[in-house]
């Protein structure tokens, strides 16, 4: 305590002695003065290494409401945090710690900086909304606004004022465990969704105190792991990079995102975290990014092994010359950018650059004003699992279900009078339907499927959990465990399914199994769960199949026996009474695949918008040379934006009519089914000769239309330069006159189409 108040006393000191040897007044302290005079005037009076220390990022180290740290890394971390060597921390969270490391760096640190506090907000802080790709599922651009704001209002009431979302990597392949977190296969809708993500976190002030910093991750190509292995070797062309990566990062920054982060992987060989091309030709140059890049978990240090930097200094010189301005844990900027500095090998100025980005922020987040703004205790008592919050979650959950099977309109489930036999490990789990990323999250906090189907008092429900889907109690860190041989309970689950009218499965992947460090060669149902589906089909072919996943699975079998198939991926902390609402159809689902469901495993990567190759179809009859497989189709099994709806919907006239501008195109929308329902209209395009080969399709724009029974609209889009480009090798967008594809429909499979000449 003596110590403490001493070091206290002693930062006082040397805080009066150098605000009285400044001549002009304080300027950053002023807010009368402008973001940048007030960076300007701090920059002036920070020495090198305090300069450098805003640019690491700790991870939080100690209880800090309880005793401090005494050894190792903790006491160094802390002793930094009051030496003014740390800008901003990650994983401290709730008012009362943030509150507590917030006063050391302002109150007990030479000049005051506020820390950034920084948190994987992915989907939801404590009230978890759908993981991200299922929200991708809603195409409801506005809904999933929604649910950035809320998570932005509970996690900034709980000290945070940064999240690392959103993911914007676009990815193909399933195997990878992070689809999860994306918004899945397609640039065009990954933009969109980028952007009212970034809108949701940020809001329209950043002052407030319900609005935190956005980060677009991962830059770039992070998504396009070979053989969906997390981390793994990124090799991509060009074209792909420009075209199919880049796009929603650069929707991110039209939405004004502040922050990025770099990538664990290489591209083309040089780890994106040392990467000068990504980081200052493209981000910082041509993009003219004025926010910061904060690297991954240390992935500065990682460049050792990749065979890129010899040591951790030479790592810290790469990292810090290509433009990473935040290391994240590496230890690598704070423990050498100062040497290298003095030697020459990192000009100042490149560190002033980085600095002044950190430092806008902070200002613009209006820390220095209040540092202690998101650290209010009763509000973050009202606020973290209010009704506001849960209330978005559920309508979120709802809009993010893709029915993709229907047969007979099996669904919706009549309310009275119906014997169902619920069966499924997962049916009841209260915790997995929260998915992955869920680290303020408290485990059993989210409604289950039973729980949700239970409010409908008026049916019979026997519940059997036929078997565990995974063993013990899986964590976010460890690998998980899957039941992959009991089927003790299979007996008691084709009992209860024997005497039911309907039987409703939940089956799929636990929480855990997606997310990062979570790839998968296999993309069945995991464990005895497909031996359950089965053994139930066999006594009762009555079966609606409730899927929670967090990535496309391979439901071949399922597809060909089950009648009816519902998506429900991992829904968050309403799960089980959205779920419920759409079985009973007191909602009528109109999500649309936003990732190509494959056959088999062999397909995958596997995506809509492929190119059409030299060999698109057989020759003749028997003949092997083009472009297949012997023993597969190449299509998917549910292609992207396939999802049905208790409704139907026709499509007809289709008609383009050019503008000054681009073209028109419109096409007639008609209800002809028995209820009012939403649907998801999606407009493809082809451009049919390029000088660089464009895909067979491409979605360039999609409208959610609302329809009561026997409505009929008029849904019009408008084609522009904008969305009839591409970018050439040369990194120029072009627009080249030609003919071009348009369709139009309720799937990238089925269409109606025209064609136009630009
Ligand atoms: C590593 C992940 O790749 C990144 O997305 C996340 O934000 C950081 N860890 C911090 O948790």
């Amino acid at each position: 305590m003596k110590k403490r108040v001493q070091l206290l006393f002693f930062s006082l000191l040397t805080y009066s002695v150098i605000s009285c040897s400044q001549t002009d007044e304080i300027k950053y302290k002023n807010p009368k003065y402008n973001v940048n005079q007030r960076v300007e005037d701090l920059l002036s009076r920070m020495t090198l290494d305090e300069k450098i220390g805003q640019m690491n990022q700790y991870n939080g180290f100690w209880n800090v409401t309880g005793p401090a740290p005494v050894q190792g890394d903790q006491a160094k971390k802390y002793k930094h945090l009051r030496e003014g060597l740390v800008g901003s921390m990650l994983n401290v969270r709730g008012a009362a710690q943030v509150r507590a490391v917030q006063k050391v760096a302002v109150e007990e640190s030479r000049l005051g900086i506020p820390l950034i506090i920084g948190f994987d907000v992915i989907h939801g802080y404590e009230t978890l909304s759908p993981i991200p790709l299922a929200e991708a599922a809603s195409w409801d651009l506005k809904a999933i606004k929604k649910s950035a704001e809320m998570a932005a209002l509970e996690a900034s009431a709980a000290g945070i004022n940064w999240t690392f979302a959103p993911m914007v990597d676009v990815s193909r392949d399933a195997r990878w465990g992070r689809v999860m977190e994306g918004a899945g296969e397609d640039p065009y809708l990954g933009s969109q969704i980028a952007k009212a993500r970034v809108q949701g976190f940020q809001g329209e002030d950043l002052s407030l105190h319900n609005t935190i910093l956005a980060c677009a991750k991962h830059f770039a190509g992070y998504g396009f792991a070979e053989a969906g292995r997390d981390y793994n070797t990124v090799d991509v062309g060009t074209s792909t990079l420009n075209n199919i990566i880049f796009p929603p990062f650069k929707a991110s920054i039209d939405a004004g995102v502040k922050t990025f982060m770099n990538s664990f992987n290489e591209l083309n060989g040089v780890p994106a975290t040392g990467n000068t091309f990504l980081q200052r030709t493209v981000l910082k140059g041509e993009w003219q990014f004025d926010g910061f890049v904060v690297s991954d978990w240390g992935s500065i240090m990682e460049m050792m092994a990749h065979g890129h930097a010899k040591d951790l200094k030479h790592a810290a010189e790469i990292a810090a010359n290509a433009g990473s301005d935040m290391d994240m844990e590496s230890y690598a900027y704070v423990g050498h950018l100062s040497d290298l500095v003095k030697e020459g090998k990192v000009n100042e100025a490149l560190i002033d650059d980085a600095v002044r980005r950190i430092l806008t922020t902070k200002f613009e987040l209006g820390l220095f004003e209040d540092p202690y703004k998101y650290c209010d205790e009763l509000r973050e008592k009202q606020v973290v699992g209010s009704k506001p919050v849960r209330d978005a979650s559920l309508d979120m959950a709802k809009k993010s279900i893709v029915l993709l099977k229907n047969q007979d309109d099996l669904l919706p489930l009549a309310k009275e009078g119906v014997n169902i036999a619920v069966i499924g490990d997962l049916a009841a789990d209260k915790t997995s339907p929260l998915g992955s990323w869920r680290i303020a999250a408290k485990d059993e906090t989210a409604v289950s499927v039973l729980e949700g189907l239970q409010v409908y008092k008026q049916n019979i429900i026997t519940y059997a959990k036929g078997a565990d889907v995974a063993l013990g109690e899986p964590n976010f860190i460890t690998e998980v465990q899957i039941n992959q041989n009991d089927k003790s309970d299979f007996s008691e689950a084709k009992k209860v399914a024997k005497k039911a009218d309907v039987v409703v499965m939940v089956l799929g992947e636990h929480g855990f199994q997606s997310g990062e460090g979570r790839s998968r060669t296999k993309l069945g149902l995991p464990g005895v769960q497909q031996e359950l589906l089965e053994e139930v089909y066999a006594v009762n072919k009555n079966i609606v199949l409730v899927l929670n996943n967090g990535r496309p699975l391979v439901l071949s079998w399922a597809d060909k026996h089950i009648p009816a198939i519902l998506e429900a991926w991992q829904l968050g902390t309403q799960s089980g009474h959205a779920i419920a609402q759409v079985l009973y159809g007191d909602y009528n689902p109109s999500g649309k695949l936003p990732m190509s469901f494959p056959r088999n495993e062999g397909q995958v990567p596997l995506y809509y918008n492929y190119k059409n190759t030299g060999r698109p179809v057989a020759p003749g009859k028997d003949v092997v040379f083009w472009s297949h497989y012997q023993d597969q189709k190449n299509d998917a099994l549910y292609p992207f934006g396939h999802g049905l709806s208790y409704t139907k919907f026709e499509y007809s006239d289709i008609k383009v009519t050019p503008l000054p501008e681009g073209v028109e195109v419109k096409v007639n929308l008609k209800n002809i089914g028995d209820r009012a329902g939403k649907e998801v209209v999606q407009l493809y395009i082809r451009d049919v000769v390029a000088s660089v080969t464009r895909p067979v399709k491409e979605l360039k724009g999609f409208k959610l239309v609302s329809l009561s029974k026997n409505e009929e609209k008029s849904i019009r889009f408008v084609l522009t330069n904008k969305e009839l480009g591409f970018y050439n090798n040369q990194g120029e967008f072009v627009v080249e006159p030609g003919e071009f594809s348009v369709f139009v429909g309720g799937s990238s499979k089925t269409v109606i189409e025209t064609s136009f000449e630009l």
